[in-house]
């Protein structure tokens, strides 16, 4: 039997996960995490998890005896995932069936870009979550500076910024820590009930903006260069990808390559009580310190 307060975070031991379980345990909530592999249960607990949930999303019926007793869960599917849209359903139908308060689902900033596969599916799943009668909160949150991360060796080993898409092409990126902190909140808040929050980030940027801003911080000499997608591609498959997932992100880079993801921070900021962080206070704070 768990604490009535009890909030169950799906897709926990990822990177989305971690950061809202840590924000969630920095505002004193009790949360349950839902893994598949027990070996990250110690990891996840260090984070500020209460109890852990095992199984798989998809399969058997450990989803369902992790969802009973909690009052909220927020649902974060495994990203490019084709049964996203049936999966939205299913948490959905399992928080309506065992009296879940609140169902905060972890979407996507415009989930109407029918073109991109996962935009579309989560707004399959927004739509049936909307139209269900559970109370809902859905996050649409942009870009993520963590990118950024992935890349940075590469980057100061280089001096070059290399996206695969168009060196023009805009994006509203947006500090993981900043998206946390604001399901943290909403979580732990009344009065969100029924809200679509387009959660992006403060600056509209483009991969010759994220370059300055970087040589700026480093002081370093940073240009930026489109990544042939064709270098993108196998270099993923090198990494071991699975082809469906690289033809997805390759769909979305194409995508971005023509029209960026450009959002706007203002629900953010109101929600966070705060600016949202910038660009060069994120390069500073997690890319150079770190
Ligand atoms: N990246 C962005 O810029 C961005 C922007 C907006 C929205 N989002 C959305 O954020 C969400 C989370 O992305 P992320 O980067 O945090 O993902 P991630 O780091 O890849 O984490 C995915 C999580 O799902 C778990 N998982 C995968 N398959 C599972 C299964 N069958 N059963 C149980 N758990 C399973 C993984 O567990 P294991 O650790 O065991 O693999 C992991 O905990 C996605 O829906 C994405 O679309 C991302």
């Amino acid at each position: 039997m768990s604490n009535s307060n009890c909030i169950l975070v799906t897709g926990a031991s990822g990177r989305t996960g971690r950061a809202v379980i840590a924000a969630l345990a920095n505002r004193g909530a009790y949360v349950r995490a839902f893994i598949r592999r027990e070996e990250v249960s110690e990891e996840l607990q260090a984070l500020g998890a209460n109890e852990i949930a095992l199984g798989d999303l998809f399969e058997g019926d450990g989803l369902e005896q992790a969802v009973k007793g909690v009052d909220q869960v927020i649902h974060i599917c495994p990203p490019m995932n084709p049964g996203e849209a049936e999966l939205g359903k299913k948490v959905t139908d399992l928080c309506l069936a065992h009296n879940v308060r609140r169902l905060v689902e972890y979407s996507v900033l415009h989930p109407i870009l029918s073109d991109v596969r996962h935009h579309h599916l989560k707004l399959q799943a927004e739509e049936y979550l909307i139209n269900s009668g559970q109370i809902y909160t859905i996050l649409q949150p942009g870009r993520y500076m963590q990118h950024h991360a992935m890349i940075w060796k590469e980057i100061m080993a280089t001096g070059k910024h290399s996206m695969p898409f168009s060196i023009d092409a805009k994006f509203n990126i947006v500090a993981l820590a900043d998206l946390a902190e604001a399901a943290a909140i909403i979580l732990t808040e009344d009065g969100h009930e029924a809200a679509t929050y387009q959660l992006a980030g403060p600056h509209s940027l483009s991969q010759v903006d994220m370059a300055r801003i970087i040589s700026e911080v480093t002081g370093k000499a940073i240009i930026a260069e489109a990544k042939p997608i064709d270098t993108y591609r196998s270099g993923a498959e090198k990494a071991g990808m699975p082809a469906g997932r690289i033809e997805q992100l390759c769909i979305m880079n194409g995508h971005y390559d023509k029209l960026g993801l450009v959002g706007n921070s203002n629900v953010l900021e109101w929600i966070l009580g705060r600016p949202a962080t910038d660009f060069a206070t994120y390069v500073k704070n997690d890319l150079l310190n770190n």
